[in-house]
């Protein structure tokens, strides 16, 4: 199967990063969201981050002005009837992903349609089983910022066929010129398996007084050549997204390098997300 129509649910942090490099791969791209007020901000972002890029020399504008045109927002989830892939990027509740799934699987036509999520770290066999085609459903797990981390996670539950994977895979390397990794569908894949506890661990030593964000930043950046610091790279992922990752991580391993710290919980009952919503640790 050629991959040509795609669609990707979400426009936020990840999936608005998604569908630009969807769609700056030439391909066809609906973006589904929940109301005109959300697809007028998904389409900012997008234009923004695709400004960057050009500004950078990534990208020329004509190249971008080809992307902005493969891009379409539809609030309605029939539009996705045709689409051949489809990346789930909505926020990390288990119970709205599944009923995302469960209407993909009434409204997508083609049996052969590939149905991801681009979850941090849930289960992807829950999300199959809420489809009658668990075989055509795996975990595609791109990195933030998405348009510029080379790496994706491919995530096959016990139930994906391997031709879903291998389809999968070389779509990945060859059309959208990212680095796939295989992983087992188990609690935070490869990256958040490490990550998570990392990030967790940090915020623990800030919590405790033992030194102070800063000095923590500078020495994983300047100590051990990290592109960001932890507790600015917790602000980048979103601090929802990096509660959820871990409490989902520790619900069912029960490892308590993933239980999140409390000062995480508070912050993100402050409403202090990180980068998406201009004050997390530090101030954007
Ligand atoms: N489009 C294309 N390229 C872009 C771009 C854009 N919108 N914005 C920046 N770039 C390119 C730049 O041109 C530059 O490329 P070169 O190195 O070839 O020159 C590169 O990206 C870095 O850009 P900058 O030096 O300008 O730095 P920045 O401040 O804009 O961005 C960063 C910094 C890319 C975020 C970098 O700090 C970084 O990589 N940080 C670590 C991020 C990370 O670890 N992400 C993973 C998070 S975990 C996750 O996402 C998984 C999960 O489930 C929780």
């Amino acid at each position: 199967m050629t991959i040509q129509r795609t669609a990707v649910i979400g426009s936020g942090l990840m999936g608005a990063g998604i569908a630009e490099v969807l769609a700056k791969s030439g391909l066809d791209v609906i973006v589904r969201e929940i109301n005109d007020e959300a697809s007028a901000a998904g389409r900012a972002r997008i234009e923004k981050s695709l400004g960057r890029a050009v500004e950078k020399g990534k990208l020329d504008a004509d190249a971008r002005d080809t992307a902005l045109s493969n891009l379409r927002f539809s609030t309605d989830i029939a539009d996705l009837a045709d689409r051949q892939l489809v990346i789930e990027a909505a926020s990390e509740n288990e119970d709205i992903k599944k009923s995302i799934f469960s209407e993909l699987d009434g409204v997508v036509t083609d049996p052969e349609a590939i149905l991801a999520s681009n979850t941090s770290s849930m289960p992807i066999i829950r999300f199959a089983q809420s489809t009658s085609r668990p075989e055509r459903v795996l975990g595609i797990h791109f990195f933030n910022p998405a348009p510029v981390q080379p790496l994706v996670e491919i995530v096959s539950s016990v139930l994906t066929a391997e031709e879903v994977r291998s389809t999968v895979t070389d779509f990945v390397s060859d059309v959208l010129g990212k680095k796939p990794v295989q992983a087992e569908d188990r609690p935070g894949f490869i990256v958040n398996a490490l990550l998570i506890p990392y990030l967790c661990s940090a915020i623990r030593m800030l919590e405790s007084g033992f030194a102070t964000k800063e000095d923590i930043d500078t020495g994983m950046v300047n100590g051990c050549a990290h592109p960001m610091g932890p507790i600015k790279l917790a602000d980048l992922v979103g601090l929802d997204t990096c509660l959820f990752a871990a409490q989902s991580m520790y619900e069912e391993t029960g490892d308590l390098a993933t239980k999140p710290p409390v000062l995480l919980s508070r912050m993100v009952d402050a409403g202090l997300l990180g980068v998406k919503s201009g004050r997390g640790f530090y101030e954007y």
